[in-house]
């Protein structure tokens, strides 16, 4: 069982890589964007905590961020599959109790996957995205439109513009990243997990890459 984080900018395509590689690798991918969305939609006291930093683009407190990924680990699938963490964690002091709190269970870290996109190519990105309210699956409104215009391919959900894809927003998106999640990838780096990939306009094209790294940590690990 792999625990593999990936880290990039906003719309660096981290939803995207983990649709594809989660159902290759068969594992539970955990974004901690779509689960704060769906506790926003479902009106909870945490989405109601919630939608005023996802809306800004501020990151939520670290203590409220970790209370949440302490529980959700404990859940069975997450205990069963491997894990791939999609924005998560996203600083320092994140990382830090994230490492601790693995250790516990006696897992770590096993790979940190930066996806290391230019900021002119994310923010032409973001304003073309499109998501499913139902499922998360991704979008864009150049070339990877749904088969039907606004309706999911994989579950027939709305598919919708995300609320903080506009182009003031993105950017207090990307100097929150800046600031913030660098250190968590010189964190990874340090413990000698890291893997930089440019996916440029492609995914494919970083994709033997990112199979053959992951098949060296499945190799570590048994
Ligand atoms: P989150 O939902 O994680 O947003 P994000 O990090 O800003 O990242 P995005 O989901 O916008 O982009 P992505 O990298 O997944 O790209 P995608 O695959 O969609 O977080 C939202 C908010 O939640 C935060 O601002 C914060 O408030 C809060 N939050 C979340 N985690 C937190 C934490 N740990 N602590 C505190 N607060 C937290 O791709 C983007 C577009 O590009 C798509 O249209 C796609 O089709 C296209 N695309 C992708 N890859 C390629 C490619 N290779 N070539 C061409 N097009 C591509
Ligand atoms: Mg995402």
């Amino acid at each position: 069982m792999l625990n593999i984080i990936l880290i990039g900018a906003p719309g660096s395509g981290k939803g995207t890589a983990a649709g594809l590689f989660k159902v290759e690798w068969g594992m539970v991918h955990l974004s901690t964007g779509d689960l704060l969305r769906s506790e926003i939609k479902k009106g909870s006291e945490l989405g109601r905590f919630a939608a005023s930093f996802l809306e800004s683009g501020r990151l939520l407190p670290d203590e409220v961020m970790m209370q949440i990924m302490a529980e959700r680990i404990r859940q069975p699938d997450a205990r069963q599959c491997g894990v791939l963490y999609d924005g998560f964690p996203r600083t320092l002091a994140q990382a830090e109790a994230f490492d601790r709190m693995l250790a516990e269970h006696r897992q770590r870290v096993d790979g940190a996957l930066m996806l290391d996109v230019a900021e002119e190519v994310i923010l032409s990105r973001l304003t073309a995205r499109r998501v499913c309210q139902g499922c998360g699956a991704v979008y864009n409104a150049i070339d990877r439109r749904p088969r039907q215009e606004g309706v999911c391919d994989q579950c027939g959900g709305a598919v919708v513009q995300r609320p903080d894809d506009t182009q003031e927003t993105v950017r207090r998106r990307i100097a929150t990243y800046e600031h913030d999640t660098l250190p968590v990838i010189e964190h990874y780096g340090r413990q000698g997990v890291l893997l930089k990939v440019n996916p440029g306009r492609e995914l494919s094209t970083v994709v033997p890459a990112i199979r053959a790294w992951a098949q060296g940590l499945l190799d570590r690990r048994e």
